[in-house]
């Protein structure tokens, strides 16, 4: 064969899926293969898929029938193409997806990641594999080297994993299932990673985990180190300038997650903390663990705590039972609350968990009157949120070129994208910056002139 190997990712789902991706590319990268965007050149393809609800499943069979063309073509080109399934889908349905999608030659765990070359080169040499095996070995033994492989280009921005799997079985949800039980990694693995990644530019780490404060990695002194003693560690890496995590559950909002909040201006002002409902009825029923007042008090130690701190959350309507009663508790608690930003999804039923199993299904027409019903008003709160900032000074971390020429993209501290024109030597840093224009994605400004910036000032006009 002339010229290396050729692999395509695509990824589904959550940011635990996107970043097994990037350890993907890191481990077939060591076997000659080079990344490719264009799967019609590729000689693997890897699907890392999402099972949370039923249409992304159907998603990734679509994708699959595209790439069974795809496969033959090439086969008459004389090229060999392997196809692989990886990630939650895989892992869930195993031998089924080869029973519904031939093309496949590979179904591949999440927790099996890390033998990806064996296996593809395996399959290589003849048989279709499915490895779903939950491993014994050490999963977390690995460092994902963006420096040492350039497959995939990192930018200002990171995620890393520090934990992973729930061992919380909400009854709508299949992730403890498809990502087994919780293990933390070791605290100083992360601080490891971290540190590589400052070196390829990284200055904004994300934290992430299904359950990521739940975290309760080995720390150097043998013991275990929370999550808020382990963004204490990471803020004294200079080149560090704010941290961030997700996701979070409630039962796990410990008084020192609570007080990083406080304490460490790196920690930035920006919870993802879902709910799924405002109703302790439906609550008790999905096995949350947790009560509305419970989850109020939260959040208003964390108002205490950091008083700018914008919070957002996930919504469930349409769970089996709810009625009309329960979901009017949910608006009221949105209206309570004043979110920044929701995610809202319509119940979807997925085998093998329990509420998969109630009678008391909801119509398709009530999730979606109830849903439309939550979004309207999910919709005016992000939107009031995004006005509040009008005319205020904000910090902003530059990470890229902007849409238009000339201007450069960055986030908030409250993880609003925000648009300047300014020059691009400005990515990478922090800089502040006065919001003039608030548009329906995010917020438009100018670089704010101070005794230290005011060479930029020539920039800081004619925002689009
Ligand atoms: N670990 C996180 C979220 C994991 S899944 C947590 O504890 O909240 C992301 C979101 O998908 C969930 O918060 C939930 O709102 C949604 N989700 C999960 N299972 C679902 C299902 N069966 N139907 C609809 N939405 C679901
Ligand atoms: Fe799913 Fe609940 Fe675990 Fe979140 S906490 S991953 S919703 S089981
Ligand atoms: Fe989906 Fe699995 Fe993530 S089901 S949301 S890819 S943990």
């Amino acid at each position: 064969m002339s010229g290396s190997r050729k692999l395509f990712i695509k990824s589904y789902g959550c940011q635990m899926n996107v970043y097994d991706s990037y350890r993907m590319a890191d481990t077939m990268a060591h076997d000659g293969y080079v990344e490719t965007h264009r799967p019609e050149d590729a000689d693997l393809i890897v699907l890392n898929t999402c099972n949370i609800r039923e249409r992304a499943v159907e998603k990734v069979y679509s994708e699959l029938g595209r790439i069974r063309e795809m496969k033959s073509a090439a086969k008459q080109e004389g090229r060999n193409v392997l196809v692989a399934v990886a990630g939650c889908v895989a892992q869930a349905e195993g031998v089924e997806i080869m029973r519904r999608a031939p093309v496949v030659d590979l179904v591949i765990g999440p927790q099996n990641i890390h033998r990806l070359p064996d296996l593809a080169s395996r399959v290589k040499r003849g048989k279709a594999i499915i490895d779903t095996e939950f491993p014994v070995e050490d999963k977390f033994n690995y460092l994902v080297a963006p420096t040492r492989t350039k497959t995939r280009t990192r930018g200002i921005t990171a995620f890393v994993t520090v934990q992973e799997g729930c061992d919380k079985f909400c009854t709508f949800c299949v992730v403890p299932y498809t990502r087994g039980s919780e293990v933390s990694r070791p605290a100083m693995k992360i601080v490891e990673e971290v540190d590589r990644l400052t070196q390829a530019g990284v200055t904004e780490v994300t934290l992430i985990g299904q359950n990521v404060n739940a975290y309760h990695g080995t720390g150097p002194d043998g013991g275990a180190w929370t999550l808020a003693r382990l963004f204490e560690r990471l803020s004294k890496i200079p080149e560090i300038v704010r941290l961030r995590y997700t996701t979070s559950h409630p039962r796990d909002m410990s008084e020192d997650l609570i007080n990083a909040h406080r304490d460490l201006p790196k920690l930035m002002p920006f919870l993802h903390l879902p709910i799924q409902s405002g109703s302790d009825r439906v609550l008790r029923e999905m096995n949350r663990r947790h009560s509305r007042r419970e989850y109020l008090e939260i959040i208003s130690h964390l108002r205490a705590a950091r008083p700018d701190i914008a919070i957002s959350s996930d919504f469930i309507v349409g769970f089996p039972g709810e009625t009309d009663k329960d979901f009017e508790d949910t608006l009221n608690l949105i209206r309570e609350i004043e979110f920044a930003s929701t995610y809202s999804f319509k119940y979807s039923a997925r085998p093998g968990t329990g509420a998969a199993e109630l009678d008391s299904q909801i119509s398709e027409s009530v999730k979606n009157e109830r849903l439309a019903c939550l979004q309207a008003l999910t919709e005016k709160q992000r939107h009031a949120f995004n006005e509040s900032m009008h005319g205020r000074t904000l910090d902003v971390l530059f990470e890229k070129p902007g849409r238009l020429p000339g201007q450069i993209t960055g986030r908030s501290p409250y993880l609003q994208p925000v648009q300047v024109i300014a020059p691009s030597h400005l990515i990478g840093k922090v800089m502040p910056v006065r919001i003039v224009n608030i548009g329906s994605n995010g917020l438009f400004g100018e670089i704010a002139i101070t005794a230290n910036n005011s060479k930029f000032c020539a920039f800081a006009t004619g925002v689009a």
